[in-house]
């Protein structure tokens, strides 16, 4: 219930209806019904009561939001329990994300970045011809397995197996193909079940190694080895898992598309390229061979950021929602409303993000370093989005910035690229995350 009601988005199919058009299109249809109904209107998406908002204040309200009266938690849980194991929600803790991502341990994992980098560069090779998105999302899922789960785990004996658990359990198609979800649900997720049960296989073998040779590298599995330490060694294993596969969902769901974007724009725009590499040159030059490696040298990097702000801004595709928990005032400016528990408030960054004719157009200058400027969201810094706003805005904004300057400079570094093909366009299905293309986008690659 919504008091007073808002404008309700009318179908002749209830809950179907809607949830057909919105699979389809999620950003077309919103953008449709916005420009129907408002800033403010009430869709019925499969059952599932979204009260979105795309104004200025509304967005405000969104974002300022407590945890306790309308939930991002409950909201991530709902979204993502159609094909998560439940059991990987019930041991994983959020916090963990934040003591993962202190500035200190973020300077850590630059070593891992560089190493894996260079081994999967290695079997790139000399030249060929890259499906971007599969190569940056398989380039990054490796760095992540070394970050997250040991240095074993990116090992050739190990990634392939790592990565054909996790892309079992991948969310990025549990939308936008609806055969699939179905078999998920009447199969009870049996699938992922396999993967997961993989996955404490795998993990299994590395712990019971670092046992019997009493090695504890200090990485993240050591830290959380401890961290989730318990007399029931069934108890210790699963928690330890269960966290560590969330860390790895977690850390690949925006970043390797967003990556990808940098590339692809790089060699699509030259003038762009040709700054980006004139910046790694330069960074060279003043902090020697293994810049890469430092957090001053990546610090000093401002326009790779700017690359990276501005390709997010035009792919984001998340579907920013929070799960009315208890009665609350909702402030939309001409109106407040009073939401009843069950409700969603949502809002679709891509609805907003390119919303102008200034930011209907790509440009890196739109951002000085990481800050869009001001004058670009008079109305409100919430109108655009990359790395969200509040309380819930990515705790791993620093994290991202830095692996897309190790990966890009460690490409532009040993390549060049050409002919770039195929899909440029972000997926019109997609909702979630940063899209990817819906089709291949591809680029030759020849050392230099
Ligand atoms: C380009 C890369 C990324 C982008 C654009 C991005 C974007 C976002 C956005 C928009 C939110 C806010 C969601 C909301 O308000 O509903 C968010 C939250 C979050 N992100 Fe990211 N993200 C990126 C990379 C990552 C990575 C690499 C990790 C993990 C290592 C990560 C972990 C998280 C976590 C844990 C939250 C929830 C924070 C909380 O609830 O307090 N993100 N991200």
């Amino acid at each position: 219930m919504i008091k007073p009601t808002p404008p309700v988005v009318r179908d002749d199919l209830p809950h179907i209806g809607a949830g057909l058009r919105f699979a389809q299109s999620p950003t077309g249809y919103l953008r449709e019904l916005r420009a129907e109904y408002g800033d403010v209107f009430l869709v019925d998406v499969f059952g599932y009561r979204l009260f979105c908002v795309f104004s200025p204040r509304a967005l405000q309200s969104l974002y300022a939001v407590a945890e306790e009266d309308a939930s991002f938690g409950m909201a991530t849980f709902d979204m993502m329990g159609f094909k998560t194991p439940l059991e990987i929600f019930a041991d994983a803790d959020i916090d963990l994300f934040y003591e993962l991502l202190t500035v200190e341990r973020v300077r850590g994992y630059l070593p891992a970045f560089n190493q894996v980098l260079a081994m999967e560069l290695e079997r790139w090779g000399t030249n060929g011809e890259l499906d971007v998105f599969d190569a940056i999302r398989t380039l990054e899922q490796r760095i992540g397995f070394s970050v997250w789960m040991g240095a074993e785990a990116a090992d050739d004996d190990y990634w392939p197996q790592f990565k054909a658990a996790f892309d079992v359990l991948s969310q990025e198609n549990a939308f936008v193909n609806p055969q699939a979800t179905l078999h998920t649900l009447v199969s009870n997720k049996a699938e992922e079940r396999k993967a997961l049960a993989q996955l404490h296989e795998l993990l299994a073998s590395i712990i019971d190694q670092r046992e019997q040779t009493s090695h504890w590298p200090e990485d993240t599995l050591t830290l959380l080895y401890q961290r989730f330490s318990n007399p029931d060694q069934a108890v210790h294993r699963r928690k330890l898992v269960h966290n560590l596969v969330n860390a790895n969902q977690g850390f690949l769901s925006n970043l390797y598309a967003a990556i990808s974007w940098v590339l692809i724009n790089a060699c699509r725009y030259p003038q762009h390229g040709q700054r980006l590499t004139a910046e790694f040159q330069a960074t060279r030059e003043q902090f020697g061979d293994n810049f890469s490696e430092q957090q001053e040298a990546l610090d000093s990097m401002r326009f790779c950021e700017q690359m990276l702000m501005e390709s997010t801004r035009f792919a984001q595709r998340s579907l920013t929602l929070r799960k009315v928990l208890r009665e609350i005032p909702f402030d939309c400016g001409d109106h407040s409303y009073t939401l009843s528990p069950g409700i969603y408030i949502a809002t679709m960054l891509s609805v907003t993000n390119t919303q102008t004719s200034e930011l209907s157009r790509f440009d890196p200058d739109h951002y000085d370093g990481r800050r869009l400027k001001p004058e670009l969201v008079a109305l409100g810094k919430e109108t655009v989005s990359t790395f969200g706003h509040g309380r819930h805005a990515c705790p791993a904004q620093k994290f991202s910035h830095n692996m897309c300057k190790v990966v890009l400079s460690g490409l532009f570094g040993r390549y060049t690229f050409s002919e770039l093909t195929g899909d440029l366009a972000p997926s019109a299905q997609q909702m979630g995350g940063v899209a990817r293309t819906a089709g291949p986008t591809r680029l030759c690659y020849t050392s230099i």
